[in-house]
């Protein structure tokens, strides 16, 4: 039996630092608001002249270094993102050849906003259970910075700038055990950046270009659909709440995150939070995550790993892993 195994992680956050503080200066909100509200303590933001494909490079080499592998060993690449640094090529493409990674090999962008990780992940799982690929990069990265409107303190609060990063190899123990993948393009009213390139591309004035979101209508479908994935994996599996070592949720809001926790029955220490240190980074989040907590040594070999996402779509998926 062929598993895709995770051989390494890394992460990577821009430097520049904005804080709740900071905000308070440009839109009517408080800390304390902010605070309550999300768990969210500050966010990074990218300099100027960095794009997406800079911080996903970065979380790859990171990735590469901590599975002692070169960027020769890839052949595939997918890379999660709603914010790449072009129309084309796909980001996926310039990291491949940033990194050096083989001309020839596979390296391609998904799209499924917030959930791009995810489903990034279960692509390349595919590709590797199918003999399509032996060792793949999975990456999520974002410049959510660069669609934000940072008059609308209802989202700029919200979201962050980062990347993370997994090297997967094909090895014969365990592994991703299973991956969930699900959408409903009949909620895209309630998330959206309603711009692109064959719609809306003449009125791109003003904030027409910026992520819009109804926020309390986003949360209670997000609640209730994460809820409903986390049974639907279990049960795939024929395993129990109990038997989960690490929930590792998309870093939208605390409050959406305690609620799965409540759900699976898990302990807040069980789950891993970076919500507080880099606010929503959409499709980084999970990555930057599991990066934070296996190299701070809590998250250990053989034990086991929930991962799920929710995004505009809507798109929700979950990944179940043995590290
Ligand atoms: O990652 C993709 C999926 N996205 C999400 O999962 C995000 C889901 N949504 C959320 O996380 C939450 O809904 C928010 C954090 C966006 C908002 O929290 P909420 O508890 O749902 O608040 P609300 O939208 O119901 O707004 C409550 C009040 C409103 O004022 P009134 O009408 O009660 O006077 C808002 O105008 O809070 C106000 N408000 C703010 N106040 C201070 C909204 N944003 C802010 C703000 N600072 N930044």
């Amino acid at each position: 039996m062929t598993y895709a195994s995770i051989k390494g992680t890394g992460g990577y956050l821009p430097e520049r630092v904005v804080t709740n503080a900071e905000l308070e200066r440009l839109v009517d909100t408080s800390d304390r608001w902010i605070q309550e509200r999300t768990g969210i303590r500050e966010r990074r933001i990218v300099g100027e002249d960095q794009t997406c494909c800079d911080l996903a490079v970065i979380a790859a080499s990171r990735a590469l270094d901590a599975a002692g592998m070169k960027p020769s060993d890839i052949d595939l690449v997918t890379l999660g993102t709603c914010t790449p640094d072009r129309v084309f090529p796909s980001t996926a493409c310039l990291v491949q050849r940033e990194l050096g990674i083989t001309p020839g090999a596979v390296a391609f962008d998904v799209g499924a906003a917030c959930s791009g990780f995810v489903f990034a992940l279960d692509v390349a799982n595919r590709f590797i259970l199918t003999g399509g690929a032996r060792r793949a990069l999975v990456i999520g990265a974002e410049t959510m910075s660069r669609i934000i409107d940072w008059t609308d303190r209802g989202t700029c609060v919200l979201f962050g700038d980062g990347a993370g990063a997994l090297v997967l190899e094909a090895d014969d123990t365990p592994g991703i055990l299973s991956t969930h993948l699900h959408t409903d393009g009949s909620f895209e009213d309630l998330l959206n950046v309603p711009w692109g390139v064959s719609q809306g591309y003449d009125k791109l004035e003003g904030s027409a270009g910026k992520l819009k979101m109804r926020g309390n209508e986003v949360f209670r479908v997000a609640v209730r659909t994460l809820g409903r994935i986390v049974d639907e994996t279990l049960e795939a599996n024929g395993l129990n709440k109990r038997d989960v070592d690490w929930l590792i949720p998309h870093q939208a809001n605390i409050r959406i995150i305690q609620a799965t926790a409540k759900k699976l029955g898990l302990p807040m220490d069980r789950v891993v939070q970076t919500v507080a240190e880099h606010g929503n980074t959409s499709a980084a989040s999970i990555p930057l995550a599991l990066d934070t907590a296996v190299r701070d040594g809590r998250i250990k070999r053989g034990e086991l790993l929930l991962l799920e996402a929710f995004g505009g779509g809507f798109t929700w998926g979950s990944a179940l892993i043995r590290y």
